[in-house]
């Protein structure tokens, strides 16, 4: 696809995200030449900079976040991209204001992507004022949004949001951004699937036992209680981004690899996940918070204990969750998805494992039971592909070992890019395959909302885990079989 010159315009220029995340991917994709010859970046904020203030913030950002260092040559092409507006996202006079910059077409493309690094919570009206200001037009080139969950509260929430911006949107002009999307090892998972045929067969209800996809973090909440504290586990990670990754280990083919193609196949998957009544909740779904505990040897707050945590809260830090899909393939397969804050390592796995043989063909001898065969793909911090078979230890006795066939698709000197590099090219490139259609949200809320809700009733009691573990014990009681366990390690288990 080819990637005509755009104006980035970000909302939010002077926050967390754009530091961490924004600028150092607009700057590495300005490394590469990626960035179409004629492109402008035009930060938003409010606070009274300048031009120049501005590129000694953007070096800054850059000192902690570009790949070798800064390239002084890119740095200078860079800031030439670069401008700084201030303005309040809830003043109608700093749209109009910026309308006017932007449409000296001399200077600034008229490609516009908006990229809104705000609060969820101003979303709605920012576009109302975008396009009250007249900056959606599509009179002289396009014009194209990207959000970032969270996309509502709940259900209703989220529909009311789409309501709101589908007043002034096209479907195809929003880009819902999970970052987790644009990870090389995501993709490379339909490229596992799709590329090969040796897989295909063998994925399904007849040889695959069942699914784990967990993410799991080290860190605690730091300073961000007011938001955790309304959200917890089950909306921050298991809503959007494990719904996202189930989807793409468990749907069919789709017909291309174009956007509507992969997505019309997410939704169908997400569309055949078996409702969770809330009177099934307690044993389909598992909920905990953290209490004080280690974590690298350094003693670590409970979550009760943070910074604005209100004394009574239960709000999840852990959540695990059982889910079906009832289709042909998936029927009666379980999958588990988890996540954590405070546990034991930080980690994004995705664990499959197969069924085990019809008979166990070597009872009488030292062997006592053979392993399933697992299928493990890590997906950050490390990435890898691995196929565990069991094999013959050398010698006279007839005794096995767990052996892994590695396919991991980096290999040594490939330096890593972040997904944020992907996406921000696919948006001026128009290509949404890797962001989230209106309809896949709603389902996905659809999905979690019983939950939400039940746990909400639910306020005198919630289980604990020390940080610094892989949470509760008691997180079994939503597995299928007793022989289910939760797979931590991307290395062969011991007996
Ligand atoms: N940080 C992350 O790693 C991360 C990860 C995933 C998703 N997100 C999402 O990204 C968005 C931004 O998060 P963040 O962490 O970057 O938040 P943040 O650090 O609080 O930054 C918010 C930004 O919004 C600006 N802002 C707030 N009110 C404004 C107003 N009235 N007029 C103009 N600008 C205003 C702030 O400007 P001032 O500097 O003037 O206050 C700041 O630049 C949120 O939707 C969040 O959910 C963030």
């Amino acid at each position: 696809m080819k990637a005509e010159a755009c104006t980035y315009v970000i909302y939010g220029a002077t926050g967390n995200l754009s530091r961490i995340k924004l600028i150092p991917a607009l700057y590495h994709l300005d490394v590469e030449n990626l960035l179409p010859e004629g492109t402008k970046i035009m930060a938003l904020g409010r606070r009274p900079w300048d031009q120049q203030k501005w590129q000694s913030e953007v070096r800054d950002m850059l000192e902690q976040k570009a790949r070798g260092g800064i390239d002084e040559a890119v740095f200078q092409r860079f800031c030439e991209r670069m401008h700084y507006h201030q303005g309040d996202i809830t003043q109608a006079e700093s749209y109009s204001s910026l309308a006017k910059t932007l449409n000296n077409s001399q200077v600034f493309p008229q490609n516009q992507t908006f990229y809104l690094a705000i609060s969820p919570t101003d979303f709605a009206n920012t576009i109302k004022f975008l396009s009250l200001s007249g900056l959606l037009q599509e009179d002289a080139g396009w014009s194209r949004v990207i959000i970032e969950k969270p996309f509502g509260y709940d259900l209703q929430s989220a529909q009311s949001l789409q309501k709101n911006i589908a007043k002034y949107l096209r479907e195809d002009q929003v880009y819902r951004i999970d970052h987790y999307l644009g990870k090389g090892t995501v993709q490379n998972l339909l490229v596992f699937r799709f590329a090969n045929t040796m897989m295909e067969p063998l994925w399904n209800r007849h040889y695959i036992d069942h699914i784990q996809i967990t993410h799991s973090e080290q860190m605690g909440i730091g300073t961000r209680a007011q938001y955790y504290d309304t959200s917890g586990a089950m909306r921050d990670m298991i809503q959007s981004h494990l719904l996202q990754l189930l989807t793409l280990v468990t749907m069919e083919p789709p017909a291309s690899m174009e956007a509507e193609s992969l997505r019309d196949e997410k939704v169908k998957v997400l569309k055949s996940i078996r409702p969770i009544p809330k009177e099934a909740v307690h044993a389909c779904a598992f909920r905990a918070q953290y209490t004080s505990g280690n974590i690298d040897n350094e003693k670590v707050n409970s979550y009760l204990q943070e910074d604005n945590v209100p004394e009574d809260s239960v709000t999840e830090t852990y959540a695990a969750i059982k889910l079906y899909i009832d289709n042909w393939r998936w029927k009666d397969v379980p999958i588990y998805l988890r996540t954590g804050k405070r546990m034991a390592t930080a980690q994004s796995t995705i664990s499959i494992c197969f069924r085990q043989p019809p008979s166990q063909f070597f009872r009488d001898t030292q062997i006592k039971n053979t392993q399933p065969n697992w299928l493990l793909l890590g997906i950050q911090p490390e990435e890898c592909f691995r196929i565990e078979m069991t094999v013959k230890e050398p010698g006279l006795e007839m005794k096995t070992r767990v052996t892994s066939l590695d396919a991991s698709y980096r290999q040594e000197g490939e330096h890593h890019t972040d997904a944020y590099e992907d996406l921000l090219l696919d948006v001026i490139e128009g290509d949404n395959s890797l962001f989230l259609r209106s309809d896949e949200v709603e389902l996905a809320w659809k999905i979690v909302d019983p939950i939400i809700q039940k746990w909400a009733q639910e306020r005198e009691y919630i289980a604990t885990y020390p940080a610094g573990t892989w949470g509760p014990e008691a997180s079994r009681a939503i597995f299928d079989q007793e022989s289910h366990h939760w797979r931590h390690n991307l290395t062969p288990e011991s007996d």
